[in-house]
């Protein structure tokens, strides 16, 4: 394939009772998430003025006293709810040099009891700041529009694969999705042109991401358009014979639409056909500015398991994304690989009385 065009697909054509029209959305979605892991979509109802408002509470958020923002900071949730102070995430390629951002996270759908028992921080119940309900009621309600946007998205791609119509979206009932703001930071004149990342190239590992647009901000903080060409949401296609490194390709929706992008999950359990997109987002040449960004990620419930499903399973896929593995596992995994939870968490896993029996034969031993 060589386009280079990014599809936007309207979100009505799916349920539409046009058959071409909705065959003509199965195909953008085919080399959308098939060929760039992404996709442009429109006539999805996200409000510009409540996403604008949103982004002005969360700049009064990050206005804070950095004593008030780090009583929110909770690494023991593995930061997945409440403040990530900068220089905390790290994309697994990135060598150990991490984000220049500070990012929020909240669960805009409710947890059960049971998920929470198994995963207390993937599951945890949501922390606010006081005094900033705006901040609150916009994320969630943003939060939970951007995942109805996703579950309409995902029975679109199941459609696009010729499968059952939940095939995907019924995995996500009741699954650890989080919403997240960010804030990339304004670089300094000595920072420019040096080793800072505002995103280090990854793909997400949850099923599928909706991303409802930013802003760039000046350094007086107004907002601004974006300082130059090399800043922003950058992605990787997928290698081909002429292009064996993919190409990179600029992430700027058209204007009106949002970005959804594929997980990980997603390829793994399509075999492949729909590609988890390495995306980067670089920093500005110029110092000074920063980037308001938000971000859903909507997950497979945790009991899932992740291998290729049946229509897409082969020895070529089966060698590619095997063994299954339990998503809350992964989940657990990832969060260790990319330092936002310690590497004891991999410890959890598993059998973990083996102290028992050595207990016993310690007993044992002092009273021979
Ligand atoms: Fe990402």
């Amino acid at each position: 394939m060589t386009t280079t065009k990014i599809p936007v697909l309207d979100l009505a054509d799916l349920s539409s009772r046009d058959p071409m029209v909705r065959a003509n959305a199965a195909d953008a979605i085919r080399v959308g998430y098939g060929h760039f892991g992404l996709l442009y979509v429109k006539g999805h109802g996200i409000d510009p003025t409540a996403l604008d408002a949103f982004y002005d509470s969360y700049l009064e958020f990050c206005a804070k006293p950095e004593a008030d923002k780090r009583r929110l900071g909770r690494d023991d949730l593995w930061y997945q709810r409440g403040w990530t102070p900068p220089n905390t995430e790290q994309a697994v390629v990135a060598g150990g040099q991490p984000d220049f951002k500070e990012c929020y996270f909240c669960a805009p759908e409710p947890c059960h009891r049971r998920d929470q028992t198994l995963y207390p921080q993937i599951y945890a119940d949501n922390v606010w700041p006081e005094g900033l309900p705006a901040f609150r009621d916009g994320m969630m309600s943003i939060g939970h529009q951007l995942h109805v946007i996703g579950l309409q998205l995902l029975r679109g791609c199941a459609m696009a694969l010729r499968l059952p119509e939940d095939s995907f979206a019924k995995l996500t009932d009741n699954g650890p999705h989080v919403t997240r703001s960010l804030r990339y930071l304004p670089l300094t004149k000595d920072q420019v042109g040096g080793d800072i990342l505002w995103g280090e190239e990854h793909t997400d590992f949850n099923l599928l991401t909706l991303l409802p647009g930013g802003r760039f901000l000046d350094p007086s903080g107004k907002t601004c358009p974006k300082p130059d060409d090399k800043s922003g949401l950058f992605l990787r296609t997928r290698p081909t014979k002429d292009h064996p490194n993919g190409e990179l390709v600029a992430g700027t929706a058209p204007p009106g639409c949002i970005v959804s992008q594929v997980g990980q999950q997603l390829e793994i359990l399509t075999g492949g056909r729909l590609l988890a997109t390495p995306h980067v987002i670089t920093a500005p040449g110029v110092p000074g500015y920063s980037r308001l960004s938000m971000a859903h990620f909507v997950h497979v419930h945790t009991d899932t398991v992740l291998f290729p499903m049946e229509a897409f399973c082969d020895e070529a896929t089966v060698r590619a994304y095997g063994p299954p593995v339990l998503s809350g596992t992964y989940a657990i995994k990832t969060l260790v690989d990319i330092a936002l939870a310690p590497k004891g968490a991999i410890d959890k896993l598993g059998y973990r009385h083996y102290d028992r029996l050595a207990d016993i034969r310690a007993r044992e031993g002092a009273t021979r």
